[in-house]
């Protein structure tokens, strides 16, 4: 099979993670007899410092032609202080909304081997972690109307507006339903409906999906967002596939991922309605330790198997990379951000280099 992935390192550590996971496809390409075709185009910072622009028009047109993109990650301090519609975070923004990619997709897992890395005391997590953050990522608050300006008064004022229509809300609910059908047939909607309007239209909107012929066979509960930073502390075995707004998603994601041991693990995807899809690891740029190859590129890894599953649907082989991370992890290889005590980390590299071996060595 021929497809054409393009690579959006970004900025900070994202050059060195998505390497590893380029690393990964390559191996994945030989084992199975496919041709993966790359080509590296710029995204945030990286493209601000070249175009002046942290998204250009000729890499989203690239992009749409392309059958999926895997990103590193975008921002640093360096852009910190330019003018708000030019910073790197801008260029992700608009990538995800040009593309149509409304959905983001957030497995939170805690793997077997990684148990001692979860800072929840033992009887909390007797059932284990593993669910899924259905993430709306192109509406709501990011992408609502703003204003900011100077009263009477000499003060200075600046709003964001929460806004939703109930095909946007439709959409993802739909997604997130699917994906439970799938699983365990339980849905968590998480909102703020006893406050914002937005949030009841979005808890209508739930309901009649879980009243319809498609998805009957669904439970559906709702959660104001408050509890819902709680329960996850408290009991994250009770979640199986979570839905919700984009902050809101945005915000509980880091927290159900300091859950699983690092940041560093965790993969997303964002897709619309087609196979099409963006791949990114959810850490973010991490500009303290980026150049220092000592990045966990673990979650760029997986990010590849979300695309080759999706995008792909190239299922042995998404399976393929999982199970050489298990058990790369399971062999007792660490990056330093998961590395206890009683382990001698290895680099960026050496990690990537351990999981394409072992998916090359796999029967
Ligand atoms: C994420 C990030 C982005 C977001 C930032 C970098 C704009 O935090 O993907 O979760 O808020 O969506
Ligand atoms: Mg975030």
């Amino acid at each position: 099979m021929t497809k054409n992935i393009i690579l959006l390192p970004g900025d900070g550590i994202g050059p060195e993670v998505t390497a590893e996971a380029k690393k990964a496809l390559i191996s994945v390409a030989k084992k199975f007899g496919h041709d993966f075709k790359f080509k590296t185009l710029k995204i945030g910072g990286a493209s601000i410092d070249e175009f002046n622009n942290p998204l250009t028009d000729e890499t989203i047109k690239a992009c749409k032609k392309a059958d999926a993109v895997l990103l590193g990650a975008v921002g640093g301090p360096k852009w910190d202080n330019i003018e708000p519609h030019l910073r790197p975070e801008q260029g992700l923004l608009k990538i995800r909304k040009d593309l149509g990619l409304f959905a983001n997709i957030r497995p939170i897992r805690l793997f077997a081997s990684l148990k001692d890395t979860c800072p929840l005391r033992a009887e909390f997590i007797k059932s284990g972690i593993d669910f899924i953050v259905v993430r709306e990522l192109t509406g709501g608050i990011y992408f609502g109307d703003k204003l900011t300006k100077r009263l009477d008064n000499d003060k200075m004022w600046a709003a964001d507006t929460l806004a939703y229509n109930e095909d946007e809300i439709a959409r993802i609910g739909k997604i997130a339903f699917s994906i439970a059908k799938n699983r365990n047939k339980t849905l968590c909607s998480i909102d703020k409906a006893n406050v914002l309007d937005s949030s009841k239209l979005w808890r209508k909107i739930m309901d009649k999906l879980a009243n319809s012929k498609e998805f009957k066979d669904v439970k559906l509960t709702h959660m104001y967002v408050d509890n819902a930073a709680m329960q996850l502390i408290k009991n994250p075995s009770q979640f199986d596939v979570i839905v919700t707004e984009n902050m809101f998603g945005d915000i509980l994601s880091d927290e159900a991922s300091a859950l699983v041991g690092s940041l560093g693990l965790m993969p997303s995807s964002s897709v619309g309605t087609s196979h099409f899809g963006l791949y990114e690891p959810i850490s973010g740029s991490a500009p303290d330790i980026a150049g220092k190859n000592i990045a966990n590129p673990i979650g760029a890894i997986l990010s590849a198997s979300m695309m080759l599953r999706h995008s792909f649907n190239l299922e042995q082989e998404a399976y393929a990379i999982e199970v050489a991370v298990e058990n790369v992890l399971a062999s007792g290889i660490r990056t330093a951000d998961i590395a206890s005590d009683s382990f001698v980390p290895v680099n960026t590299a050496q990690m990537g280099s351990a999981v394409a071996e072992f998916i090359a060595a796999q029967l």
